[in-house]
């Protein structure tokens, strides 16, 4: 099933809720990504063809704002922020042990498929740094330990397939209401 085929309801909506249906493109953007698991070929299309865009204008969004992924990624991506204030709260120690606990490095995916690891500036949470983002949601104040549990707790959900149907509703709240889509824990 396409994108535009199983989220017809919500794109309708989020169109709905701006003045000029071009002005939907990155929320789409979002929603498409998170069925094809990157913007594909086919995910740039597709947006594109939903609001008269030309394909082109799609993939330089995609290049510029690091939330879009150009290339396949893991089912969970760690946006580690390693920018200045996290960096003097441990930041570039925490991306080193996170790497070391999955056998990757930076910008590479583990060979199941589950995990990326990207380092990404600011994330505005400098104050509860170490801090992550995956999937809209950002986890913080972290260490080792709290690591490990949301290690056990994503590979959890990935064995039992549970769909998070959070980032959803993020992306329809986000068009909604204009608000940032990441949010505290
Ligand atoms: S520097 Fe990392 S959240 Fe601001």
């Amino acid at each position: 099933m396409t994108f535009t085929e199983k989220y017809a309801a919500e794109i309708e909506g989020i169109i709905a809720r701006f003045p000029h249906k071009k002005s939907a493109v990155l929320p789409l953007m979002h929603l498409a990504q998170h069925h094809y698991g990157y913007m594909s070929d086919e995910a740039m299309r597709e947006v594109a063809a939903i609001l008269d865009l030309d394909p082109t204008h799609i993939l330089s969004l995609a290049g510029f704002y690091t939330l879009y992924y150009e290339e396949p990624v893991g089912k969970y991506v760690l946006e580690i922020c390693n920018d200045l204030a996290c960096a003097l709260r441990g930041a570039d120690q925490f991306v080193e042990m996170a790497c070391g606990k999955l056998g990757i490095g930076v910008d590479e995916t583990t060979a199941d498929g589950l995990f990326t690891i990207k380092t990404v500036m600011c994330l505005a949470a400098c104050d509860r740094a170490p801090m992550l983002q995956c999937n809209l949601k950002f986890e913080e104040n972290l260490d080792e330990a709290k690591f490990d549990a949301l290690l056990a707790q994503w590979r959890e959900q990935a064995a039992a397939e549970t769909i998070d149907t959070s980032v959803v509703e993020k992306i329809t709240a986000y068009a909604k209401d204009s608000k940032q889509l990441a949010v505290s824990s």
